[in-house]
C-alpha cells in the first residue's frame, strides 16, 4: 500500500464543498431497499464502505442504478430481499456489518457476513446479544463476539434495551430488527448518539418516535421511497476546518455540511478551543439540518473535553488531537473509551503518531492529555490502516516543520476517495 508525503502549507484557501456523509448514505440504501416504490439518493458516497452496503444489497436482489449522479433504488418491500448465495462482505464497514446483522435477525434466510482484518477484530457482541433477546439467531467467532456472522433469520419479539455504550450503530441495529419484531422495541443510551436512522425511518413512514437519549419503534409498518438528498459528511468536513484554523493566512468556505445537531460535537469544541468558525446559509434537506461554514486561522488554547460531547465528535477526535498539540496549554480528554474499538485504537495510534511528531502526550484509559507543542515536526506518521488516522496526520503535516510522510494511506479510500485531490487543490505553499 502506498505512502504520501505533504508539505507544509502557508495558507488553505478558496471554497469547497466534501462528499455526502457516509452515515447517511449507508441509510439510503438500507432503508431505501426495504420500501416500496422507488428511493432516489442524490449526493450519495461513493466511498468503499457505503459501496459494501450497496453491494451487499444488490446481492440480496434489490435493484439499485447508479447513473454517476442518481442512485435510484427500486424497493422490495420489509419482505421482498432474497436469499445471498454467498458470503456479504462489509470490508472495513461497523456499519455495514452492525446494521445489516440486525436486519439479517428478521428475514426468512440464511445469511453470512465477513469484514476485513480490522473488521474481524472489532466487537460485534454489543449487537448480537440484544438481538439474541429479541429472538435471533447468530454465531460467531470468538464465543460469538466476532465476525464471520452467520444469521438464521426468525421471527422476533420486541424489547427494552439500555444500551451501555452511546453507540448508533447499537441503536440501528435494533431500530431494523424493531421493524420486522412482534410489538415494540425501545433503545435508549447513555447519552444521545448521531440519530440519523431515527429521521430516516420516520422519512420513509416508520411508527418511530425519539425517547430521551434513545428510540422507539413499532414493528410491521410499511416504509414508502423517498427522495433523500445526502448533506455533506461533517467528518469529512473536519479535516479541512481543522487545517484551515491551524495554517496561518488561512480563509475557506465549506458548503453543505451537514449539521444535525448529534454531529456537531468536533465544532462545539473547537469553538471552545477559540476556533472562528462561522455558520451562514443554514436550512434543511431529506431532514437533516445543513448549513455553510466559513473557517480562518486562529489562535486555539487546550480545554478538557467529556460527557454528552465525546459521542457527538466521536469520528473526529484523530483530527482534535491534532488541533489540541497546536493549541497553547493542555487538552484533557475524558470519556473516550469507544475511541479503543474504532477502525483502529485510536487513542493509542494518535499518541503514537504525535510523540513522533514531538507532542508530549499522556494516555489514559478513557482518553488522553495532549500538550500543545506549537510547531509539530515532520515525521513518518502510521495510518495503522485507519482513514482517519491517515487523514488527521496528513492535515498535521500543513502545519509541520519539514515535510511528513503517512504510510499506507489506501484507507482513505473508504470513507473520502477525494481527499488527498482536495487537500492539494485548497493548500496555498
Ligand atoms: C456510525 C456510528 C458510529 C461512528 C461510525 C458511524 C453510524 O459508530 O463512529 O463511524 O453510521 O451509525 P458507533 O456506533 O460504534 O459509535
Amino acid at each position: 500500500m502506498s505512502d504520501y508525503t505533504v508539505q507544509p502549507a502557508s495558507g488553505v484557501r478558496g471554497s469547497i464543498s466534501v462528499p455526502g456523509d457516509q452515515s447517511v448514505s449507508h441509510r439510503s440504501i438500507m432503508f431505501g431497499s426495504l420500501a416500496r416504490g422507488v428511493t432516489t439518493v442524490r449526493g450519495f458516497l461513493r466511498g468503499e464502505d457505503t459501496m459494501c452496503t450497496l453491494k451487499a444489497f444488490r446481492a440480496m436482489g434489490v435493484d439499485a442504478c447508479d447513473d454517476g449522479d442518481v442512485i435510484r433504488i427500486r424497493g422490495v418491500g420489509l419482505h421482498g430481499l432474497k436469499e445471498p448465495t454467498d458470503v456479504l462482505d462489509c470490508g472495513n464497514s461497523g456499519t455495514s456489518m452492525r446494521l445489516l446483522t440486525g436486519m439479517l435477525a428478521g428475514q426468512n434466510f440464511f445469511s453470512v457476513l465477513n469484514g476485513d482484518q480490522y473488521l474481524r477484530n472489532r466487537p460485534m457482541g454489543r449487537v448480537i446479544e440484544p438481538l439474541s433477546e429479541m429472538g435471533a439467531t447468530i454465531f460467531g467467532r470468538s464465543g460469538g463476539t466476532r465476525a464471520p456472522l452467520a444469521i438464521q433469520g426468525r421471527p422476533l419479539k420486541g424489547i427494552s434495551f439500555t444500551s451501555p455504550v452511546a453507540s448508533a450503530q447499537v441503536k440501528s441495529a435494533l431500530l431494523l430488527a424493531g421493524l420486522y419484531a412482534d410489538g415494540e422495541t425501545r433503545v435508549t443510551e447513555p447519552s444521545l448518539s448521531r440519530d440519523h436512522s431515527e429521521r430516516m425511518l420516520r422519512y420513509f413512514g416508520a411508527d418511530i418516535e425519539p425517547l430521551h437519549n434513545g428510540a422507539r419503534i413499532r414493528g410491521g409498518r410499511i416504509l414508502e421511497g423517498r427522495d433523500v438528498q445526502v448533506p455533506g459528511d461533517i467528518s469529512s468536513a473536519a479535516f479541512f476546518i481543522v487545517a484551515a484554523l491551524l495554517v496561518p493566512g488561512s480563509e475557506l468556505l465549506i458548503t453543505g455540511v451537514g449539521m444535525n445537531p448529534t454531529r456537531t460535537g468536533c465544532i462545539d469544541i473547537l469553538l471552545r478551543m477559540g476556533a472562528s468558525i462561522e455558520q451562514v446559509n443554514s436550512r434543511e434537506v431529506s431532514g437533516e439540518p445543513v448549513a455553510d461554514l466559513l473557517v480562518r486561522s486562529s489562535s486555539l488554547k487546550g480545554i478538557e473535553i467529556g460527557g454528552e460531547l465525546v459521542p457527538r465528535a466521536i469520528d473526529e477526535f484523530p483530527v482534535l488531537c491534532v488541533a489540541a498539540a497546536c493549541a497553547e496549554g493542555k487538552t484533557v480528554l475524558r470519556d473516550a473509551r469507544e475511541l479503543r474499538v474504532k477502525e483502529t485504537d485510536r487513542i493509542a495510534a494518535m499518541a503514537s503518531n504525535l510523540s513522533k511528531a514531538g507532542v508530549r502526550v499522556v494516555e489514559t484509559e478513557d482518553g488522553m492529555e495532549i500538550t500543545g507543542a506549537g510547531r509539530l515536526l515532520g515525521c513518518t506518521a502510521d495510518s495503522f490502516g485507519d482513514h482517519r488516522i491517515a487523514m488527521s496526520m496528513l492535515t498535521a503535516g500543513l502545519v509541520a516543520k519539514g515535510e511528513t510522510t503517512v504510510t499506507d494511506v489506501g484507507c482513505i479510500s473508504t470513507s473520502f476517495p477525494s481527499f488527498l485531490e482536495l487537500l492539494e487543490q485548497v493548500c496555498v505553499r
